[in-house]
């Protein structure tokens, strides 16, 4: 059997050396987790049985979100994940036009929820959002763990929201800088020498 508190922790250190500090802990995110569950739940008891739910997450920062989040949902739903990549490489910014794709064909009497996991400048959310509508869904909503409280991300229109948080570059529980650090269970911020 694997120890995990000698090698476990020792292995994740990789990852912790470069945080500076945890915006939000593991126990945060969980006990915020089962609100937001909670809040979807209560929607979605209200849609008539015959409306199929569709989880559209955005890869991939949000599989451990969506992971976590779905275990709460006790409806009978699908789950159609597209990928959108709007940082070029090593950046913390928003290349500001995602290429969305594996966008699902037909929507027709399907309620869709999209499943993100931070709103930044609002360009991908609001892309996928039209891509879902032009294929006749009977809804659209769109759930992120995290906003930044930047007007970009506070005007886009965002049904179910986590956190919201200052404008920094935030990494773990999912998201990543140059394709690393999503394995970090908790949100930090990355010191400043990592990025
Ligand atoms: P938006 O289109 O600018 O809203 O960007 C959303 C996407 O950019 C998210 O799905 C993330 O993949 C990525 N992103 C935005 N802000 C951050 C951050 O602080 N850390 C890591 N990824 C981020
Ligand atoms: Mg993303």
């Amino acid at each position: 059997m694997i120890e995990l508190d000698a090698k476990g922790a020792g292995t994740l250190g990789h990852v912790q050396r470069d945080i500076d500090r945890i915006l939000i802990d593991r126990g945060q995110i969980a006990d915020r987790i089962v609100e937001l569950a909670e809040e979807i739940r209560r929607d979605l008891d209200l849609l008539s049985e015959d409306v199929e739910i569709i989880l559209v997450p955005v890869l991939t920062g949000s599989i451990i979100f969506l992971a976590d989040l779905i275990r709460h949902l006790p409806h009978k739903i699908r789950i159609h994940v597209v990928t959108a990549s709007s940082y070029a490489g090593k950046s913390t910014q928003s290349s500001g036009t995602p290429i969305i794709d594996h966008l699902p064909e037909h929507l027709e009497n399907k309620h869709v929820l999209i499943v993100d996991d931070i709103l930044d400048s609002g360009t991908t959310i609001r892309r996928i959002r039209e891509e879902i509508e032009r294929r006749g869904p009977r809804s659209t909503q769109a759930c992120v763990l995290l906003r930044k409280t930047i007007p970009s991300a506070m005007e886009t229109q965002c049904e179910y929201i986590g956190f919201d948080i200052p404008d920094e570059f935030v990494v773990g529980y999912g998201l990543d800088y140059d394709g690393y650090y999503r394995n970090l269970p908790d949100i930090g911020v990355p010191k400043k020498e990592a990025l």
